[in-house]
């Protein structure tokens, strides 16, 4: 098969975990004699600085070209101050629109190697395994109107929370279809208690269930849901939920599998005519520039990242399994980055990488 992916490192240690994403990557299409076409791009800050727009326009063009797009992560301290249209962020809201890219698959595991790393009793957190299906180019991110205004001498600032019984309708579908290669039970997560955004999301969800009368659903209010992310884990399989609850729970996600740096996350949409998904993978962890450029952010999120994408954009089950395979493995040999809380020394970034390599088989 011939893979043609474009690559945008973005900021901080982004290019760091998308080198060792790309490590594996070339090693699978070596392996499996698949031949690969990698392009590089501008995302970010990196991008405001070369080019002025967190999302050149040649990026958007790029993205549209390629079979599936890998991110390593966007942000800058400098930025901090900026207003949202002239943030590096927007860049990544940008392509995620221009993508289409409405479902936001985000799997939480813990790892029975890596039980230790969490801060919550082993016991709590032993055996989660859920994903996190966040809806992605709607709700309050991108809702008009939307800014900061001066009105009869008071400052306002408004957003919008905004959703379509379409938008709502297609991430639900992805969930059920999800949930029926898994354990059959979805969590729908809102807060219909208070908000009418909310009161559609979940009667549009009811009607959808119809459709899949196999699959368990049930309801969460999204602060009970929290809680019982921490309490309960295990009682998870798909959660579904809109844009900002599923970008906040993700987080609180990361605390189950020990470390943010573990989790991948892919982004898919529409269908090509091939039949494989549009794809943006990326993981779940920001830049942290605090670290960047160290040798020691763990890439095992980004590598994640990797294996979703041979599943859903190219269909390549085996060799998605054997990515994820080799990152248990390397997981259970202890030889992982600072964040995990190894016992003996941290390896770095590139040595988790070479690793995952070493370990596919
Ligand atoms: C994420 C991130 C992004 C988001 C930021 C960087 C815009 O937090 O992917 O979870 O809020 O979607
Ligand atoms: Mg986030």
């Amino acid at each position: 098969m011939h893979l043609k992916i474009l690559s945008l490192p973005g900021d901080g240690i982004g290019p760091e975990v998308t080198c060792e994403a790309l490590r594996v990557l070339r090693h699978v299409a070596a392996q499996w004699n698949h031949s690969l076409e990698v392009t590089e791009g501008l995302l970010g800050g990196i991008a405001i600085h070369q080019t002025g727009s967190p999302f050149p326009e040649e990026t958007a063009r790029l993205a549209a070209d390629a079979d599936a797009t890998i991110m390593g992560a966007v942000g800058l301290p400098e930025f901090d101050n900026a207003p949202p249209e002239k943030r590096p962020e927007k860049g990544l809201l940008g392509i995620r629109k221009a993508l289409g890219v409405f479902a936001n698959l985000r799997p939480v595991r813990a790892y029975a190697s890596q039980l230790d790393s969490s801060p919550l009793k082993n016991h709590l957190v032993e055996g989660t395994d859920m994903i996190i299906v966040r809806e992605l180019t709607g709700g309050i991110y991108y809702g008009t109107p939307r800014g900061i205004s001066e009105e009869n001498g008071e400052t306002r600032a408004v957003n919008t929370m905004t959703y379509t019984r379409g938008e709502i309708e297609r991430v639900s579908h992805m969930a059920f279809h999800l949930a029926r290669t898994r354990r059959k039970k979805v969590t729908s997560v809102d807060k219909s208690n208070v908000l009418e955004n909310s009161q559609l999301w979940r009667r549009v969800v009811v009607e959808v269930a119809r459709d899949y009368p196999d699959v368990a659903l049930d309801h969460l209010l999204v602060d009970n849901c929290a809680m019982q992310l921490i309490l309960n884990p295990r009682r998870f399989d798909v959660v579904l939920t809109e844009n900002m609850f599923g970008d906040i729970l993700s987080d609180e996600g990361a605390v189950l599998a020990g470390s943010i740096g573990m989790l991948p996350s892919a982004s898919i949409g529409a269908r090509r005519p091939s039949g494989a998904w549009v794809g943006l993978y990326e993981p779940v962890h920001g830049s942290a520039p605090d670290i960047a450029g160290q040798n020691k952010a763990n890439p095992l999120g980004a590598i994640g990242s990797v294996a979703a994408m041979l599943q859903y954009s190219f269909g390549l089950q085996a060799e998605a399994a054997a990515v994820d395979r080799a990152i248990e493995a390397v997981l259970t040999s202890g030889h992982v980055t600072a964040d995990l809380r190894p016992s003996g020394a941290p390896a770095t970034t590139e040595q988790v990488g070479q690793a995952v390599c070493a370990a596919i088989k």
